[in-house]
């Protein structure tokens, strides 16, 4: 009998495919929440939406990551499109976003320039973007102590403080997705998105230089060296951008390029600040780096929740 409802759809891959996978991707063919599909087994497909399930199921069953047929990954709460452009946005670089907001939560005076170097989809950048933007624009009604709670953050993170918000990519098809992104969480206009090499574009804008007392540069570069790209699981190489992950000299040679541009940003004693995301195994050899470059620099690092250590937070 041809398969026509959810249950004979179900019943068909059972065991061939995880269950949580199969429920998405047939609520994603027919446009409905998971909710849905769970409640209802007697609902009918038509020929074509099977067709167009089935192919889904079959990229799925190729070992395709589940967040690129989908088109789309939670971030920080958000929704992100992503492309085989892009990478999938990963959680432990939520950490990123959480020091960000408090390192500008820590200021009060100052027009801030938040930069994302190498912002792929822009999760890091809208994520910061929309989480300044709701704490300053805080619902009126509701739970009053949720309400107070905002307010309270919202007096450190505003007050006279004016940001301005940059995504850098290498990739025009990465940079292309991250507008949509912005576009999507309704920050568009605030997010000015360049084409360039790391901080290219911004060293060569001397408005850019002018118009920003204080500096945050958020990189989640390319890190992975040769060794552990290799060792990394056959699904992230098959279908993930290496120029998203690989990088020269053991991870770091985007990481040392970032420093040499960062010296030429920080000449005129502007206040600066770096958060890098890297692989655990990488903190001595950035450590050193970091100080061949910035001899007096105050660095931090911070582990992930899987208590690895992932950030470096850097004051040159
Ligand atoms: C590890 S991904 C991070 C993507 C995203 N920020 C995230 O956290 O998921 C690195 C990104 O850096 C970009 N990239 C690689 N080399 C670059 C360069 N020289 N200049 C600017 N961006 C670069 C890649 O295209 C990719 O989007």
């Amino acid at each position: 009998m041809p398969v026509k409802t959810i249950a004979d759809l179900q019943k068909e891959y059972a065991g061939r495919i995880d269950h949580l996978d199969l429920e998405l991707l047939i609520a994603h063919t027919i446009k409905k929440p998971r909710e849905f599909v769970m409640a209802h087994p007697e609902y009918t497909l038509s020929p074509a939406k099977i067709e167009t399930c089935k192919l889904k199921l079959a990229r799925r069953m190729r070992a395709e990551p589940l967040a690129y047929i989908l088109g789309s990954k939670e971030f920080f709460g958000l929704p992100f499109l992503v492309s085989p452009a892009t990478l999938i946005p990963r959680p432990e670089t939520e950490l990123m976003v959480e020091m960000a907001l408090e390192e500008v939560a820590s200021h009060r005076s100052s027009v801030i320039g938040i930069v994302d170097v190498g912002t792929g989809s822009g999760n890091i950048i809208i994520s910061i973007a929309k989480n300044l933007e709701s704490l300053c624009h805080p619902r009126v009604g509701g739970d009053p102590v949720a309400h107070q709670k905002v307010s309270t953050l919202d007096s450190r993170l505003h007050g006279n403080d004016r940001y301005n918000f940059y995504g850098i990519d290498i990739s025009r098809d990465a940079l292309a997705v991250a507008k949509r992104n912005a576009k999507k969480n309704d920050v568009a206009t605030k997010i000015k998105f360049l084409h360039g090499n790391l901080l290219e574009p911004l060293i060569q804008n001397s408005k850019f230089k002018i118009q920003n007392s204080k500096m945050i540069i958020l990189a989640n570069l390319p890190y992975l060296s040769k060794k552990i790209y290799a060792a990394t699981a056959p699904t992230v190489k098959k279908f993930e951008p290496k120029s998203a992950l690989y990088s020269a000299k053991e991870g770091l040679a985007h990481y040392e390029k970032l420093f040499q541009q960062l010296k030429e940003l920080t000449t005129n004693n502007r206040e600066l600040m770096a958060i890098l995301e890297f692989s655990p195994e990488q903190k001595a050899a950035l450590q050193k780096l970091i100080l061949k470059y910035f001899p007096k620099a105050r660095v931090i690092f911070k582990k992930d929740l899987a208590r690895k250590w992932r950030l470096a937070i850097i004051t040159p």
